[in-house]
């Protein structure tokens, strides 16, 4: 039985349908991420999870039992909400025992669970301070913390690292997984940083103006995009994405681009349907191109690489890999090389490059959904 279900979850507020149908299934013990740009409705889908916004429309099944319109108390789950605010007058300690001492548990139990909690993150040396005198990560953690005591069994984290800086907020992710790991909580996390959510999310819902786009592990978004927006959100440096157009007879179609042509991808047969004419997008990452050899590429009549003409327009270092802006014809695209093989290139330089067609993506391209 899976832990938590959400179906045609659907909210609007006046005129704005803030959630258009929303299906989620989260499996116990699994690390599920909700990744949207802002106002895509990951805030709103959480709230209805734990009760504290009503639904128009859909289901809330939380272990077998229909939630939906349940009141909020005796839910076993908690949320770190996005923007958290701790008791400033009360200490760390009062703070993280709150949840415990409403629910009426015994003082010497109380100590015990908070001594445990702020054990497992590093809050122990803050207890006797009021929060004030925290720092921004520590405030984050005491938030974390008081959803923890309780040991809720799904717990909600609504962009828990926002307010952190760069390096706190690379500790924390590697906090957080540990975290899950070693409590075997259910855990949904809400973030518009797609670094965050390839990193911690064994699954990953994409969650786009109200609806989910498409729902994998880290692996099968990358590989497998649904359509043009999941392939620009999933991957660094972004996917290289060209017009293109259908050519070549009803049974054997041609991708045509600006420079050049391509067949037997993944995307061939799935191709035959459409009309010559029809107007597509070519996808492939950056990772999947590399300079030409003598030996390698083929024009992609078979041998599974597309010869491409290009020249260097920009270079930019990233540290142990190089990003190359090639421009080929009028069309540009990147490629990304390790820094040893990079060096040998400069602005301005022809450096013919091989494309891997078994790799790349089609797409519709008034819809931008897959051709696959
Ligand atoms: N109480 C409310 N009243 C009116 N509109 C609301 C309310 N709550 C949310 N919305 C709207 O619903 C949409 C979804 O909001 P939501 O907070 O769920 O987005 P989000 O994905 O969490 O964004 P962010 O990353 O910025 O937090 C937004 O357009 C927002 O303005
Ligand atoms: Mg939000």
């Amino acid at each position: 039985m899976s832990h938590l279900i959400i179906q045609d979850l659907h909210k609007s507020f006046g005129d704005l349908r803030a959630l258009q149908g929303v299906d989620m299934v989260v499996e116990k013990g699994e690390f599920f991420v909700l990744l949207g740009p802002s106002a895509a409705g990951k805030t709103t889908t959480l709230r209805m999870v734990c009760g504290i916004e009503r639904a128009d429309q859909g289901r809330v099944v939380f272990d077998g039992e229909d939630v939906t319109g349940a009141e909020v108390r005796g839910r076993d789950m908690a949320m770190v909400f996005q923007t958290f605010a701790l008791y400033p007058h009360m200490t760390i300690f009062d703070n993280l025992a709150y949840p415990l001492r409403q629910s009426g548990m015994a003082k010497a139990d109380v100590v015990q669970r908070v001594n445990e909690v702020a054990e497992m993150l590093r809050l122990g040396h803050t207890l006797a301070r009021k929060p004030g005198t925290a720092s921004g990560g520590e405030q984050q953690r005491v938030a974390i913390g008081r959803a923890l005591v309780r040991r809720p069994s799904l717990l909600l984290l609504d962009e828990p690292l926002t307010n952190l800086d760069a390096k706190l907020r690379f500790d924390t992710r590697a906090e957080f997984k540990r975290l899950h790991r070693e409590l075997g909580m259910t855990i949904v996390y809400a973030t518009p940083d797609e670094l965050e959510a390839l990193s911690m999310g064994q699954r990953i819902a994409l969650l786009r103006g109200g609806r989910i786009v498409q729902t994998g592990t880290p692996d099968e978004l990358y590989t497998k995009p649904q359509d043009t927006y999941v392939a620009g959100m999933v991957g660094s440096p972004k996917v290289n994405l060209i017009p293109a157009i259908r050519r070549g007879a009803d049974d054997a179609p041609l991708v045509e681009m600006p420079f050049g042509a391509v067949q037997n991808g993944p995307w061939a047969d799935a191709l035959k349907p459409f009309p010559v004419g029809s107007e597509l997008i070519f996808g492939f990452r950056p990772h999947d191109v590399a300079p030409a050899t003598d030996t390698g590429g083929d024009d992609g009549d078979g041998g599974g690489t597309m010869r491409i003409a290009a020249k260097v327009h920009l270079i930019e270092p990233l540290g142990d890999v190089v990003i190359l802006d090639l421009t080929a014809g009028e069309t540009q695209l990147k490629m990304v090389l390790p820094e040893e093989q990079a060096i040998r290139y400069s602005v301005g330089d022809d450096v013919p490059v091989n494309l891997r067609v078994e790799n790349s993506f089609l797409f519709a391209r008034e819809t931008g959904t897959a051709i696959c």
